[in-house]
């Protein structure tokens, strides 16, 4: 076919086919650059992916993190990376509900909390509700969209389902916590509490490289700088408000059960970003370099000075146990556990916290699954896989 003749078809075509024809041209123009364009760099573009590409060259079981060609469908017997398959197992093994953990007696222990307690749970629900909130549609919207190895996809997925369960936990917790109050309140207080709102225009802000794209092109500086943001929301932003509430835990049994049940997830959730990130970085290993270190270093220890500052604001001078000391020691703590997890090795000689004891002591699962999983099929049955650190 000449190029008249190519002219002469397209003239029957209307605009809306034209533009679908150069959209496809495009991916496939984009595709056959990158095989020829060698090693990327942080401006290289993280292409977006789509369902199904028929013509893909990329056999099942061997996917790239993002950038590969793969058909789009989700193999379970073929997993690139062996961690998709581990930690699979390991989220279907946690399955648990919101209605699992007794909170009938929450009502009347946050009535004989201190206004100083009272003000640090009220705060850090507030803050625990946003987390989720965003997260939920951080991997939803932002982050599924441009990876490319189907069985990351569905770990993702099943990440997104239990960010949003725990959303509903909150809700759960808020009706019996505010009985006699109003439980619509805590939803409200980014607008009444500035540090709360700042707080979360500061999650905002850690968002908008993915967030912000709106048709812009990403590169894979932004996709990075977007994993650090989950590492570091997973492993960082959460702790303060579990370690808050797990110092009631005495009285409020309930709250501290429900979040030692969404802190678990939490500690999936933080290896499924470990595991993208190290696959990319095996996958693009130009990229493991000093600038990408230092990139996502400075992002983790900005994150750690957030943290301390929050949890030195909602525990305030009124709740024993955190001292100052205590708070870095601790959260310093966490961010060594996720520099060691993505090879970096630690980054703050922290030093030990009594904060530490409160989550071995109530952070912790007890896995028996009694009553409630004896009336279940037995599909809910633990994984056989060990991974005893998550
Ligand atoms: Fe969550
Ligand atoms: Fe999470």
């Amino acid at each position: 076919m000449s190029v008249v003749d190519i002219v002469l078809a397209a003239k029957k075509l209307s605009v809306d086919s034209l533009i679908s024809i150069i959209t496809e041209l495009s991916l496939y123009v984009d595709i056959l650059i990158s095989k020829y364009e060698g090693p990327v760099t942080l401006d290289s573009y993280v292409r977006k992916q789509r369902n199904y590409n028929e013509g893909s060259s990329e056999g099942h079981g061997n996917a790239m993190v993002v950038n590969g060609n793969p058909d789009g469908l989700i193999n379970s017997t073929k997993h690139t990376q062996g961690w998709t398959e581990a930690l699979w197992k390991r989220m279907s093994a946690n399955t648990w509900f919101s209605n699992e953990p007794d909170i009938s007696k929450e009502a009347e222990a946050y009535e004989k909390l201190s206004t100083d307690q009272k003000r640090m749970y009220d705060i850090t629900l507030g803050s625990l509700i946003a987390n989720d909130s965003f997260q939920t549609r951080n991997l939803a919207v932002n982050m599924i969209g441009y990876i490319s190895d189907p069985n990351i996809i569905a770990i993702l997925t099943r990440q997104a389902y239990e960010e949003a369960l725990h959303s509903e936990s909150y809700g759960v917790l808020s009706t019996d916590v505010y009985k006699g109050h109003d439980p619509q309140k805590v939803f409200m207080l980014h607008q009444s509490d500035p540090e709360l709102a700042k707080r979360n225009r500061w999650l905002q802000r850690l968002y908008d490289p993915l967030d912000i794209a709106n048709g812009q092109k990403i590169t894979f500086k932004m996709f990075i700088q977007a994993i650090a943001a989950n590492l570091i929301l997973e492993g960082i932003m959460f702790q303060g408000g579990f370690i808050s509430v797990w110092s009631l835990g005495a009285s409020m049994t309930g709250s501290s059960k429900m979040l030692a049940f969404i802190s678990r997830d939490e500690r999936t959730h933080l290896a499924v970003f470990c595991g993208i990130f190290n696959g990319m970085m095996k996958d693009f290993p130009e990229l493991n370099d000093p600038v990408t270190r230092a990139i996502v270093i400075d992002m983790i220890k900005e994150a750690v000075e957030v943290e301390i500052s929050w949890l030195k604001y909602t525990t305030g001078d009124g709740v024993f146990i955190f001292s100052d000391e205590n708070i870095r020691s601790y959260i310093e703590g966490k961010a060594n556990e996720l520099t060691n997890a993505i090879g970096y090795g630690k980054i703050y000689n922290a030093g030990s916290s009594v904060l530490k004891k409160l989550e071995d002591t109530y952070g912790k699962i007890d896995d028996t699954r009694s009553n409630f999983f004896e009336s279940k099929p037995a599909a809910y049955s633990k994984g056989s896989v060990d991974m005893s650190d998550i």
